[in-house]
């Protein structure tokens, strides 16, 4: 079936992967890619697909809280599925100036709802994240009715954005999904998140900052299993509803770190235990049971093997990170 896409943040980790997937999977699909280029942004992530796909690929670089542009693409390019990965996504620098989250995360995503209501459209996804649950205890699991309870400023800022599209929804009825997927893993994602972070101080030696006594928990998921997911939630999901993604990969940041650094034969005196985070949520873990019995998904990457895969592409794409 001929779709036409309008992926926004799509010079990011997540949404590079994930246009490439769509691309090379389906020959029907057209993808316009609007994307601010903020310094999390890099066109470089696409460089293969721009040449490659060039009659079915387009990039426009431009901020989601352009109500004009956003318009105009859709209309010129007779879209018919939004899919939001556009964000401001890094914890700490929520932390440190929350102002740019409120920003792009909010209000960005009200104007891309707002658009979208008044042009038609077939599909409403939003890309939110585990975080809007907030922290959970050393048992237990997050499901999609489990409230809301963000606890830094970008897991308010994406709960925000969460409730809004679900208010389109009711108020307007427009054909939204929400997917809530754990940590991601993989090519291309910038060294400020932990796994590049760690892999890329420990190929030059330097100290691998964790925080707190490094037993935090995160669920981890490679990125071409969440795209994977995304793709069946386009294709199958229903609309109104929502889809917690996860691969059931609980770690420690601390065994993390030294998964790493025992493949990289470096030395674990280059773990530094640093300041907690402030707000540090203690563990996040994913129930997926929903997209699995309801939408056929199920993750496919062996975690040991595909995070040895990632170490593998930061050493063979040192220009990449160095730029
Ligand atoms: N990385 C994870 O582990 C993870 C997990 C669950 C959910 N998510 C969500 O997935 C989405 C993508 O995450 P990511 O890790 O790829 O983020 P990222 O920071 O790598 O990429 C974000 C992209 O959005 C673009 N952008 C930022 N502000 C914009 C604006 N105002 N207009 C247009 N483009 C803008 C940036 O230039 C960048 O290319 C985010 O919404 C995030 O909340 C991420």
């Amino acid at each position: 079936m001929k779709m036409n896409l309008l992926v926004t943040g799509g010079c990011g980790f997540i949404g590079s992967n994930f246009i490439r997937y769509e691309l090379e999977k389906y020959s029907s699909v057209n993808i316009v890619n609007l994307d601010k280029l903020t310094y999390a942004g890099n066109s470089e992530n696409l460089l293969d697909i721009q040449d490659k796909y060039k009659d079915r690929y387009t990039f426009v670089k431009g901020d989601i809280l352009n109500a004009e542009l956003v318009r105009q693409i859709i209309v010129e390019n007779r879209i018919d599925i939004i899919i939001n990965f556009a964000a401001e996504s890094h914890v700490d620098r929520s932390i440190i100036d929350p102002a740019d989250f409120v920003r792009t995360n909010i209000l960005g995503v009200q104007t891309l709802l707002e658009v979208a209501r008044q042009v038609g459209i077939k599909r409403f996804i939003q890309i939110s994240t585990d975080e809007v649950y907030g922290d959970l205890p050393d048992n237990g699991y997050f499901k999609e009715e489990t409230p809301l309870s963000p606890n830094s400023p970008y897991a308010a800022s994406k709960a925000s954005a969460d409730m809004l599209v679900k208010a389109y929804y009711h108020t307007y009825q427009l054909p939204v999904i929400i997917t809530r997927c754990s940590n991601n893993y993989g090519p291309y994602q910038f060294h400020e998140k932990l796994i590049p972070l760690i892999i890329i101080n420990a190929l030059q030696s330097k100290m691998l900052p964790i925080y707190g006594d490094g037993t935090n928990v995160r669920d981890w998921i490679h990125v071409i299993d969440h795209c994977r997911a995304i793709d069946f939630v386009i294709q199958r999901g229903e609309i109104g509803e929502i889809y917690n993604i996860g691969a059931n990969n609980e770690r420690t940041n601390i065994d993390i770190a030294k998964f790493i650094l025992k493949r990289l034969k470096k030395p674990e005196t280059l773990i530094k235990f640093a300041k907690d985070r402030l707000g540090h949520d203690r563990r996040y873990a994913i129930n997926a049971d929903k997209i699995k019995s309801q939408l056929g998904w199920k993750p496919v990457c062996d975690f040991q093997n595909s995070l040895q895969e990632t170490i593998s592409w930061y050493i063979d794409n040192r220009a990449w990170w160095k730029i």
